[in-house]
């Protein structure tokens, strides 16, 4: 397997009945994630009819770029500090859990393997998932990032306090650069088909989690700029704009509509990322324009991991790194700082 075609190929294969690995991972209504499934579980579509899937997609379709040919030569620098580990680009993997309930494709912890590495390898650094399966003594998370050294962000489900504080202790303990909670994970639909329990936080929930560790805490989830005032109020050193790929809500904005209401209520005090719906360095750019420091990418990791372990993974990013490079070359831009709303048309 050399290419990332070869990757995507066999992710079709593997992924038969899930996912059609299509030219454009859009949430549209007749692909094979998203069929209205009454009752079964969501696979990798959206909730409801997925119109806040499909609103990512076309929330970034919308935006157009400005074409600027004209200066001296540069060479773009694509170079992002996370809480002080300098990744090759402000492109991060996404946190994704349960991918080993999809025609046993590959286990839960060569997926959480392979994204890590794969993401390594391309000079970045990827989050990691909680689900329900996942338990508080065999959570695949930590085992995975263990063996990384401690190069993951582990990203809990809102799980009760007390489960919480020791989960992020041990996150601390392998030397992960931050930790966070999903917030609007309370709305996770797999969770309540097994009968486990999620939580609502409350500003002084957020705040003890903070508390709890040395570690920046991540706040992921967002889409309104009231709730990001909470959480930055509550000392979280960075939010994570993102309606879980479409997945706990349907009718939501696309997640780039609500981003810079966010980055105008926090963006100075907090690190602003965001995701949903980004598919290549174009996407990236646009929401960084809109004022995200960096991205995640959730779905095309999935195939990517699957379909080519952590070599699929790597070539994933490294599809996003030359597609933001071109992205940054044509508008003019020679580095991340100098991005701005100006490169949108
Ligand atoms: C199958 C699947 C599983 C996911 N699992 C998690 C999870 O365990 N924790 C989490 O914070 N987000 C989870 N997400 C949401 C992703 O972190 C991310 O927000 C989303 O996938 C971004 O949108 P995109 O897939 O269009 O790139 C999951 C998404 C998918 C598609």
């Amino acid at each position: 397997m050399t290419s990332l075609e070869d990757v995507r190929t066999a992710a079709r294969e593997k992924l038969k009945g899930i996912c059609a690995v299509y030219p454009v991972c859009d949430g549209a209504a007749e692909r094979i994630c998203q069929r209205e499934n009454y009752g079964k579980a969501i696979g990798l579509g959206g909730a409801g009819l997925g119109g806040s899937f499909r609103a990512n997609v076309e929330a970034l379709a919308n935006l157009k770029l400005h074409t600027r040919v004209v200066g001296d030569p540069f060479d773009p620098n694509l170079s992002f500090d996370f809480f002080g580990l300098q990744l090759s680009m402000p492109i991060l993997g996404a946190s994704t859990s349960g991918m080993s309930s999809y025609n046993n494709a590959i286990t839960e912890l060569d997926f959480c393997r392979a994204t890590l590495a794969g993401c390594r390898q391309a000079g970045t650094l990827s989050f990691r998932g909680d689900t329900w399966f996942y338990e508080e003594e065999d959570h695949f998370a930590l085992t995975s990032i263990a063996e990384e050294a401690g190069r993951g962000v582990a990203i809990f489900k809102p799980r009760d306090q007390q489960t919480l504080f020791r989960l992020i202790a041990r996150a601390e303990e392998l030397g992960c650069p931050a930790v966070g909670v999903d917030l609007d994970g309370h709305g996770s639909t797999n969770f309540a088909r097994a009968g486990k329990q999620v939580y609502r936080k409350s500003a002084s929930d957020i705040a003890e989690l903070v508390h709890s560790t040395k570690l920046p805490f991540i706040a992921k989830g967002l889409m309104h700029p009231g709730d990001a005032v909470v959480c930055a109020d509550a000392g979280v050193a960075a939010v994570v704009v993102s309606n879980h790929g479409g997945r706990v809500l349907d009718s939501t904005p696309g997640t780039a509509e609500v981003l810079p209401g966010i980055v105008e209520a926090v963006g100075q005090r907090v690190l602003v990322l965001a995701d949903g719906g980004i598919r290549n360095g174009y996407d990236v750019l646009k929401m960084l324009a809109l004022g995200a420091k960096a991205v995640l990418v959730g779905r095309d990791l999935i195939r990517a991991g699957i379909g080519g372990g952590a070599l699929g993974v790597q070539l994933q990013m490294e599809h996003y790194r030359t597609t933001l490079r071109q992205a940054l070359l044509m508008t003019g831009c020679s580095d991340l700082a100098s991005v701005g709303r100006h490169v949108l048309a």
